[in-house]
């Protein structure tokens, strides 16, 4: 089965995450611009990166790599467009990271938000630890579950209704059980209050100092082609 993220086109993703019903594209950018400013990492990688929403928060003279990863090229060819001026250091790869044999350089810190919810957890936890430097830092933003709006909130950009059979979303207890697995220790979790009932849970962890599976690994990795 062909991954529906692959058949929603990037103006649709765009315009349903920025309506003001929904305004969850304008939250994230919020909470990647302050883990940057807390972490000043030296090296990103940053999992579902779309069209690289919140990208423009990033200091390339602070952040000296960047790594955008997802499943669509068509929002990679778009980041890349928008952002490779601004960030001279910026990767894309274009993969489905849950696949046993994903691979990147290992980084300082890790965003991810908003893709757990579209991928098997553990899989997905057990990629991003490869993908971390001993001590790197994990952001990670799950959508919690509203009495008041569907998990996706039904608007004009009917391409997202393709969503529905692969969304499930993650119970932050779950998802900390399954980091703390994979030796990712959290350091501390909140709950931001959205539009419409919804909410978003913000996890910070931190991998083991001494875990020893990062290596580099910069030879599996994919350029998407410009
Ligand atoms: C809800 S969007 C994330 C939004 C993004 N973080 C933002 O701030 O707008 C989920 C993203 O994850 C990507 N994605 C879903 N499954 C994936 C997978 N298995 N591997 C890589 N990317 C994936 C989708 O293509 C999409 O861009």
């Amino acid at each position: 089965m062909t991954n529906p993220w692959l058949r929603i086109p990037a103006s649709d993703y765009e315009a349903h995450m920025t309506l003001p019903e929904v305004a969850q594209a304008q939250a994230i950018a919020r909470l990647f611009a302050s883990a940057l400013m807390e972490h000043a990492p030296a090296s990103l990688a940053v999992f579902g990166c779309s069209t690289g929403n919140g990208f423009e928060h990033i200091d390339p003279l602070q952040t000296r790599r960047v790594v955008g990863i997802d499943i669509n090229p068509e929002y990679l060819a778009i980041l890349k467009r928008r952002f490779a001026a601004k960030i001279p250091c910026l990767e894309v790869v274009e993969a489905d990271f849950t696949l046993p044999g994903f691979r990147l350089e290992p980084a300082a810190m890790v965003f991810a938000a908003l893709v757990f919810e579209y991928v098997n957890v553990h899989e997905a936890l057990q990629s991003i630890e490869r993908c971390m430097t001993a001590g790197a830092i994990l952001v990670a933003v799950l959508q919690l579950p509203s009495e008041e709006s569907a998990p996706v909130t039904p608007t004009q950009y009917k391409s997202l209704e393709l969503l529905a059979p692969i969304m499930r979303l993650v119970s932050p207890d779950e998802f900390s059980d399954t980091t703390a697995g994979v030796g990712l220790q959290e350091l501390n979790r909140e709950t931001v209050s959205l539009k419409m009932g919804k909410a978003f849970f913000v996890g910070c962890y931190r991998k083991d100092i001494e875990s020893s599976s990062s290596v580099d690994c910069s030879e599996g990795r994919l350029e998407t082609p410009q």
